[in-house]
């Protein structure tokens, strides 16, 4: 099998993006219906934090964009400047939503408008990055590298992965796959193992 990390984190897109629509709709539920289920929502912002912010974006700050940037794209003012700068964005808007759900569980008044809102902002924000990474910043990275630097980029993602923990990531992928049965109805789109 050919090496392609640069496949693989559009891979993890999918679930993430997969994620944002079932987020939307445990919002949606709620406000036609008042009922919310907060453990599943508490799961899915553990899941942004960890699988999507920790692992996936860890991949990309800690060793693709670096190494594009020794490749000669630049930081600033290009697209990777405006990559982070999303991430940092992404991230408040997560922590908003960790924010509201403690003032839920607290019965605090609000606590659904802000949950709204950062809901809104951030799969808003996601979908838009994702398909600009997609089709301008990881199509750049596939023509600056060869093969063997292809492979030393899986190693050091695989190091990001080994820092996580045994499992994490697949158990991350079973959580979406489950949510996704009982919030949209079906589990459309492919999940890839890549162990
Ligand atoms: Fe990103
Ligand atoms: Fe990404």
């Amino acid at each position: 099998m050919m090496i392609d990390p640069i496949e693989q984190l559009m891979d993890e897109h999918r679930v993430i993006e997969r994620a944002a629509d079932i987020l939307e709709r445990i919002l949606d539920n709620a406000k036609k219906s008042g009922e919310l289920d907060i453990n599943d929502l508490s799961s899915l912002i553990d899941f942004i934090k960890t699988f999507a912010d920790k692992c996936h974006h860890g991949k990309e700050e800690g060793v693709l964009f670096p190494s594009m940037v020794e490749k000669g794209v630049p930081k600033e003012g290009g697209p990777i400047g405006v990559m982070l700068e999303e991430h940092d964005i992404g991230r408040d808007a997560v922590k908003r939503m960790s924010e509201a759900v403690k003032m839920i569980r607290n019965n605090e008044e609000g606590a659904l408008n802000l949950l709204d809102k950062a809901v809104m902002d951030y799969t808003y924000l996601i979908r838009n990055h994702i398909q600009k990474e997609d089709s301008i910043l990881f199509p750049m990275a596939r023509n600056i590298y060869n093969e063997s630097e292809l492979i030393r980029i899986q190693e050091r993602f695989n190091e990001v992965e080994g820092r996580l923990g045994e499992g994490v990531h697949e158990k991350y992928e079973e959580l979406i796959h489950k949510l996704s049965i009982k919030y949209l109805g079906s589990d459309s789109g492919k999940i890839h193992h890549h162990k």
